[in-house]
C-alpha cells in the first residue's frame, strides 16, 4: 500500500545522487538534520556556516553518507560575507535551503547595522537567494515559524524595520519569520513572472529541541523553553521533515509545510496555513522593495537559463 502523505519521513527521499544542495546554518539543529538526510540520500551538500570549525565537526558526522559534504563560510549577519559566498559559487545549485536563524536574542545589530533577527533571518537570506538565483535549478526553501503569527496582530513594521526605540525580542523574531513567508510569496510571484520553473516554498518545524532556544534574551523564557524542549518538543530529525518535504515533494510554488499535529507543534509534514498578514501580496511587494534598498541586491535577470520556460 502506498504511504499516506502524513507518514512521510526522510526514508522517502528519492535518490539525490547528482544533485547539489546548500543548507544555511547546517552545523546545528534542523539544518544539520536536513543536510544529513540529503547527504545520506546521495546529494552533494554544502554546509553554509558562520563558524567553519563547527561546520567541520558537523561534516564529520556525515562521513559515512552516500553523498559528499563540503563546508563553506557564510555569515548572514554580514552582507560582505553573503556576497563572498555567492561570488564563489560555480555551476548549478538544485536546492537552496534558507534555514539559519536566531530567536528572541537581546537587541543587537548585524555588521551592516540591521536589527539582528531581521538582518540575519530575512535580509541575509534575501541577499543570498537573489545572488545565487541564477544558479538555482529546482527550488528555494525558506524556514519560517509558527511565530510569524505572534505576538497577536504581527505585521511588518515598515516605518521602523529595525524596531529602533521599540525593540522587543519576540516582536523582532515574529517580524523576521513573517518576512520569511512574505519573501517566499513574492519570490514565487517573480519567478512565475520571469517564466522560471524554479519554485519558492516555505516550511516550519513546529517545536524542535535545538540550540535555538538557548540564546533567548529572557532568563524565564529560556528556562521555560528548556523544560519544553525536554517534555514537549520533537527532536531535530522530526523538526527537519517539513523542510525536507518542501525540498523534495512535488508541491505548488509558495506552499508552506509544517507538522500535522495539534497546534502544528509536532508530527509528520503536511501543507499548513499561514496568517492573513503572511498572505498579503501588497506587503510582500513592499517588503521586497525595502529589502532591495537595504541590501543593494535585486532580483536577477533570469533569461536564457536552463530553468526557465519559453
Ligand atoms: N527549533 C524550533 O522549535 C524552531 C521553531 C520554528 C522555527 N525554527 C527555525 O528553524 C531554523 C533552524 O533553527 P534550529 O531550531 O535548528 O536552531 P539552531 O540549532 O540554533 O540552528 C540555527 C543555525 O543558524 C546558524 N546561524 C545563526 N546566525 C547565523 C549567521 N549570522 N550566519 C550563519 N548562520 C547563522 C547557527 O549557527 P551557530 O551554530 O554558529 O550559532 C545554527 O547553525 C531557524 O530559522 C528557526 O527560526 C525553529
Amino acid at each position: 500500500m502506498p504511504k499516506t502523505q502524513s507518514k512521510w519521513n526522510e526514508t522517502d527521499i528519492p535518490d539525490q545522487v547528482g544533485r547539489t544542495a546548500v543548507v544555511t546554518g547546517a552545523n546545528s539543529g534542523i539544518g544539520l538534520a536536513a543536510a544529513d538526510a540529503l547527504a545520506r540520500a546521495g546529494a552533494h551538500v554544502v554546509l553554509a556556516v558562520r563558524d567553519e570549525r563547527r561546520g567541520e565537526a558537523a561534516a564529520a558526522t556525515m562521513r559515512d553518507a552516500r553523498g559528499s559534504v563540503e563546508v563553506r563560510r557564510l555569515d548572514l549577519a554580514d552582507l560582505a560575507s553573503v556576497r563572498q559566498f555567492a561570488a564563489g559559487w560555480q555551476g548549478d545549485l538544485d536546492l537552496l535551503i534558507n534555514n539559519a536563524g536566531v530567536m528572541n536574542v537581546p537587541e543587537a545589530s548585524t555588521k551592516d547595522g540591521f536589527e539582528l533577527q531581521f538582518g540575519t533571518n530575512h535580509l541575509g537570506h534575501f541577499a543570498l537567494t537573489n545572488l545565487l538565483l541564477p544558479h538555482v535549478t529546482d527550488r528555494v526553501v525558506t524556514v519560517s515559524s509558527g511565530a510569524h503569527r505572534f505576538p497577536a496582530g504581527m505585521h511588518i513594521h515598515f516605518d521602523n524595520l529595525n524596531l529602533a526605540g521599540e525593540y522587543a525580542p519576540m516582536v523582532a523574531y515574529g517580524q523576521s519569520k513573517l518576512a520569511n513567508l512574505l519573501f517566499t510569496l513574492e519570490l514565487q510571484r517573480r519567478l512565475t513572472e520571469a517564466g522560471s520553473r524554479v519554485r519558492a516554498l516555505a516550511a516550519h518545524p513546529g517545536w524542535a529541541a535545538t540550540n535555538l532556544q538557548s540564546h533567548d534574551a529572557s532568563v524565564v523564557r529560556r528556562m521555560a523553553m528548556r523544560a519544553g524542549n525536554r517534555f514537549l518538543a520533537q527532536d531535530d530529525k522530526a523538526g527537519a521533515r517539513p523542510t525536507l518535504y518542501a525540498a523534495i515533494q512535488d508541491l505548488p510554488g509558495a506552499s508552506y509545510v509544517g507538522p500535522d499535529g495539534l497546534g502544528e507543534m509536532r508530527g509528520a509534514p503536511t501543507l499548513v496555513g499561514r496568517s492573513r498578514a503572511a498572505s498579503d501580496p501588497r506587503s510582500a511587494r513592499r517588503l521586497w522593495t525595502a529589502s532591495e534598498e537595504l541590501t543593494g541586491v535585486v532580483f536577477p535577470h533570469l533569461a536564457e537559463r536552463a530553468g526557465t520556460t519559453g
